[in-house]
């Protein structure tokens, strides 16, 4: 039931054209999946547009459907749903495959905590490795059981609370995945559910319950962090979402501007939720030229457009405090610092190592291939920049991230003899029409 589509390789190699055009890059991840979720306990119809069309959020509209909720594309090519109200979901009749995605199953599992009927969850091969207690000891706090492999590993199941009571939750890591898996086991639980978040990250779940009138309280403690708390049960109509272009996609192809040279592009309607613009503040200080242009507020998150030009970047060292708003962007920001001037040297990385991959050893080795010197830590990743050309083409292992593959694709674009990732297929779980932008930007990647 769990997807294993045959490899397929991708190569990239520096071509001397200059990146240029106006695009715009695939609609938000982090929103995408809220949008369907909460569309699917609105009372009415909501209408999306801009949805991501990437594997990860198709498993979470795949997981409502077989929970009742009718989920449909339109020939003009929005999304619609009909909700059932927050306690209106039904049992639902399958495993819930979550394929790629951690998102979709932290966040589905919080949505069944409170309902009187059981999910099983399973995954593809990398997700069944990716940690699933620090959602399961909130769940269970809930009222809810859990059946897991051992260590909390995937398939597992929830037994959902026959009465689910709100409950305190202090967060032990920065993770959005978590606090939104608690806000929405909150929706359909009688009472106050408070969490606390000491150190702040993404705040999607927040904004959306917001925009669709929910009342939801924020206590801000500066750098001591922030208290959330939500009085449920509120009913809520549906509204309409647009889903702005994904800052996390659009870092491959400001990176790829900045560094091949006389580039200038243009990537219009992207997301710049302060809580996710760490890469921009990071790519700046580094010397990279990047205007954000034409800020607006869509549906209470801030958007823009990105001009951006090629520059020539030198090291800097990136704070342990801002990992959070850029958890997604160390793969592509270490392909930067390698072809800085200078040392680059990121802190608070250990999340890195529980993503699709573990991410900062697949950084450290497949940059180490491309010729680059660094030194990894347990939470910290130096690089140097400029690279020695290896001989020959570098071969990039994936292990089944798409992060890692678009990454190294763009690394290429720097290296003579360039990259042969060895599949590119998991592109699609976030970003389906990557590929594509780079071939209407002027610099294709081909196929062996
Ligand atoms: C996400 C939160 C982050 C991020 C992921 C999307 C979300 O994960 O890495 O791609 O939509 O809440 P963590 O919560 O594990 O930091």
């Amino acid at each position: 039931m769990t997807s294993t589509s045959t490899p397929r390789p991708l190569l990239s190699s520096k071509k001397d054209i200059p990146l240029k055009g106006e695009i715009e890059v695939a609609g938000d991840k982090s929103i995408s999946h809220r949008s369907l979720i909460f569309s699917a306990l609105a009372h009415g119809k909501s209408r999306i547009s801009g949805l991501l069309e990437g594997e990860d959020v198709l498993k979470t509209a795949a997981a409502l459907r077989l929970m009742g909720v009718t989920i449909n594309k339109e020939p003009n090519g929005n999304w619609t749903v009909n909700g059932c109200g927050v306690a209106g979901l039904m049992e639902p009749s399958d495993v819930l495959d979550m394929g790629n995605s951690g998102t979709a199953a932290r966040l589905m599992a919080g949505l069944v905590t409170p309902y009187n009927f059981t999910s099983f969850f399973s995954g593809d091969a990398s997700l069944r490795k990716r940690p699933m207690n620090r959602v399961f000891e909130p769940i269970k706090q809930f009222g809810a059981k859990i059946i897991s492999r051992q260590n909390g590993l995937m398939p597992f199941a929830v037994i959902g609370a026959t009465d689910s009571m709100p409950i305190e939750y202090k967060m032990k890591m920065a993770s959005a995945q978590v606090k939104s898996c608690i806000l929405l086991a909150s929706l359909n639980t009688k009472g106050t559910t408070t969490i606390f978040e000491p150190e702040k990250c993404r705040d999607h779940t927040e904004l959306m319950m917001r925009y669709l009138g929910l009342k939801i309280n924020t206590e801000n403690f500066g750098n001591n962090g922030t208290k959330i708390s939500y009085n449920g049960i509120q009913e809520f109509d549906a509204k309409d979402f647009h889903v702005p272009g994904d800052i996390s996609s659009a870092a491959f192809m400001i990176v790829a501007a900045l560094l091949v040279k006389n580039s200038k592009i243009k990537i219009n309607n992207v997301g710049i939720n302060p809580l996710r613009d760490g890469i921009i503040i990071t790519l700046r200080e580094m010397g990279g030229n990047i205007a954000l242009v034409n800020e607006r507020e869509i549906g209470g998150e801030k958007v823009a457009d990105i001009i951006v030009e090629s520059s020539n970047l030198k090291g800097v060292e990136v704070p342990a405090h801002r990992a959070a708003s850029m958890i997604d962007e160390y793969p592509i920001l270490a392909v930067a610092a390698a072809n800085a001037s200078g040392i680059t040297k990121m802190n608070g990385l250990a999340e890195l190592k529980v993503k699709e991959s573990n991410r900062l050893l697949m950084i450290a080795q497949n940059l180490e291939k491309c010729g680059a010197t660094l030194v990894m830590g347990d939470d910290f990743l130096e690089v140097k920049g400029g690279i020695k050309e290896p001989k020959s083409i570098a071969k990039i292992t994936t292990s089944m991230d798409h992060r890692i593959a678009m990454s190294f694709l763009v690394m290429g674009l720097t290296m003579e003899k360039g990259v042969e990732v060895d599949d590119s297929s998991m592109i699609a779980t976030s970003f389906p029409n990557f590929e594509k932008i780079f071939t209407n930007l002027g610099s294709p990647f081909s196929q062996l």
